[in-house]
């Protein structure tokens, strides 16, 4: 597995380098991006490309989208733990953005996140109509299609009974559309046939949810410090997931599932002859994480 932070870092250096580090948006946004996390959209983006290189895509074209799929992750991070949303104290083992610059500047840092990750889509949809489509497939799924409309339902499901089917959509939408940017995203940049894109979406589909059910469950039985995040927040908030639904024990076989959908479709990958090493490491490092 590379150290994707490490493989993004200089995009997002090159980015912050030309803000006022003395402007406490930015040091909000920068507290928040540069706290870590697993960067593991960025490491997906990487593994995808790397999966696509016989197909004309190298992976150091792709590190700039890897830096903004990343800044509109923390930008979601920082307004799901606001108090209107999550209320949430701890992200990535430091006191969220709000709790250290107040709720109006964690806001702001959200919104600059975001913004400036589309006007850096924007520079790199300059350059040609496929770099556009790769732009383009980022903001979409980041937005009431993808990630905002997933959450939307999260709000709306708070102390409701949801069906199973409302509980996909929700899951599929605030995480796996995130995680379908990172999986899809070097295609649309490559010279593939279409048939390897249907391809990656049924896999970032399932590992979309995979990844999700992963978080409900460390929700109820990880150890907070190596979390970095707090835990038992579902309950408390009264939040569908497949823990709290299903059970822990459901929820477990539910990933197990997932996970081998995921293992199904990168056998079909592999047997086109493309090297599935990185999206494999990667699906299995989902199973056994801990944080
Ligand atoms: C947490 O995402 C929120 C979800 C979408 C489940 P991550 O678990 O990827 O958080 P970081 O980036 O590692 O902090
Ligand atoms: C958040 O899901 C997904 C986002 C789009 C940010 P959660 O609310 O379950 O994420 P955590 O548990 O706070 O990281
Ligand atoms: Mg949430
Ligand atoms: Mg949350
Ligand atoms: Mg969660």
């Amino acid at each position: 597995m590379i150290d994707a932070n490490q493989w993004i870092k200089p995009y997002l250096d090159k980015v912050f380098d030309t803000l006022d580090s003395e402007d406490v948006v930015v040091k909000a946004a920068s507290y928040s991006l540069y706290a870590g996390g697993k960067r593991i959209r960025p490491a997906l983006m990487h593994a995808s490309a790397s999966l696509l290189t016989g197909y004309g895509v190298a992976a150091d074209d792709i590190a700039p989208y890897a830096a903004c799929l990343e800044m509109i992750h923390t930008y979601s991070l920082i307004h799901d733990d606001l108090p209107a949303m999550d209320n949430d104290d701890l992200r990535r083992g430091r006191a969220t953005c709000h709790k250290v610059f107040g709720e109006g500047i964690a806001i702001l840092a959200g919104d600059m996140l975001l913004n400036t990750a589309h006007e850096e889509l924007l520079k790199l949809a300059i350059n040609s109509e496929s770099h556009a489509r790769a732009s383009y497939n980022i903001s979409h799924l980041a937005g009431i299609s993808g990630m905002i409309g997933g959450q939307s339902i999260d709000i709306a499901s708070e102390g409701k009974k949801i069906t199973i089917d409302t509980l996909y959509e929700l899951q599929r939408k605030k995480t796996g559309a995130l995680i379908e940017a990172a999986v899809t995203t070097p295609y649309f940049i490559s010279n593939a046939p279409d048939n390897i894109l249907t391809l990656l979406r049924e896999y970032a589909c399932h590992l979309g949810l995979a990844f999700q059910i992963k978080d409900d469950i460390l929700d109820v039985d990880a150890d907070e410090e190596k979390l970095g995040k707090s835990v038992g927040k579902d309950e408390r908030d009264d939040k569908p997931t497949f823990v709290t639904m299903l059970g822990i024990d459901n929820a477990r076989q539910k990933l197990q599932d997932e996970e081998r959908g995921c293992f199904d479709v990168l056998d079909k990958l592999s047997s086109m002859k493309l090297d599935v090493t990185l999206l494999s490491e990667l699906t299995e490092f989902n199973l056994k994480r801990d944080y």
